[in-house]
């Protein structure tokens, strides 16, 4: 596994912290360059001062131009775009439009954005490297396999969950009402019922996930495209 992203860059949104965090060192373990970016003011500690990462700080996905901006700034081919930047805040019964409106910036305004940007990237590596001659293919035919987006989803794209109807919806096209529960104590309620439905007993780590987008980022991953792959401890 050393060095297999070795001369390989990544993007990674929401790279400053859980998953996000998780991503980017593991890609930078593996021999990547890694370019993060977070609406949080400053890359954590571990990120900082590190050669092969190198971080935007407020960085809102939910803004197009940022997002452009961002890609543009990313030198050379980019390899790969990993989407974790979300939000899932508690909603309570019915979330206001300002909520509502928030949620789905980040969540859906901000992923398209951002992928349409790095396709749009992609799509002018293929055309260069076209250009210095690709044999008997067509244009078409050489873009396949060229790059990878993964978007970090959830299972509530799946399955209503208490609380977070807009979050379910942002995550695809499920809906559901809310249940009244708040604050701290809907909180410890949300994570007490969501460990009682994983057979596996437990929460995921942010690394569980990370493993899983090392490895459809990676070779072994080649011929996976178009895919929704739980990472669930075997939940339904
Ligand atoms: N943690 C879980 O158990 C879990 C489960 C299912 C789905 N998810 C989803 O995975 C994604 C990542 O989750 P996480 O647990 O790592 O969350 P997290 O809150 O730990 O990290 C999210 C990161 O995104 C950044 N961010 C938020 N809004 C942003 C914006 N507008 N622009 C740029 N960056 C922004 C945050 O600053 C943070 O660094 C989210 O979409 C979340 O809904 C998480």
């Amino acid at each position: 596994m050393e060095n297999i992203f070795s001369g390989r860059t990544f993007a990674v949104t929401g790279g400053f912290a859980g998953i996000g965090l998780a991503v980017v060192q593991s890609l930078i373990r593996l021999g990547a360059k890694v370019h993060a970016i977070d609406i949080a003011p400053s890359a954590p500690a571990e990120l900082e001062n590190h050669s092969s990462v190198f971080c935007t700080p407020n960085g809102n996905v939910s803004d197009i131009a940022v997002c452009k901006a961002f890609v543009d700034s990313i030198p050379g081919d980019i390899h790969g775009l990993v989407n974790c930047a979300g939000v899932s805040p508690f909603e309570d019964k019915l979330a206001s439009y300002d909520l509502y409106r928030q949620i789905m910036e980040i969540n859906v305004t901000g992923t398209w954005a951002m992928a349409t940007e790095v396709i749009r990237r992609m799509l002018e590596q293929e055309q260069l490297q076209c250009a210095a001659g690709c044999g008997i293919f067509t244009t078409a035919e050489k873009s396949l396999g060229q790059g990878s987006i993964i978007n970090v989803s959830s299972g509530g794209g799946f399955r209503g969950i208490p609380t977070k109807a807009v979050y379910c919806a942002s995550m695809t096209n499920t809906t559901l009402l809310n249940n009244v529960a708040q604050g701290e104590e809907a909180r410890e309620k949300f994570i007490n019922t969501a460990k009682g439905r994983i057979p596996m007993g437990r929460l995921a780590e942010p690394t569980d996930i990370a493993d899983c987008i090392v490895f459809l980022l990676s070779d072994a991953a080649s011929f996976i495209t178009g895919q929704v792959l739980p990472v669930n401890g075997g939940t339904d």
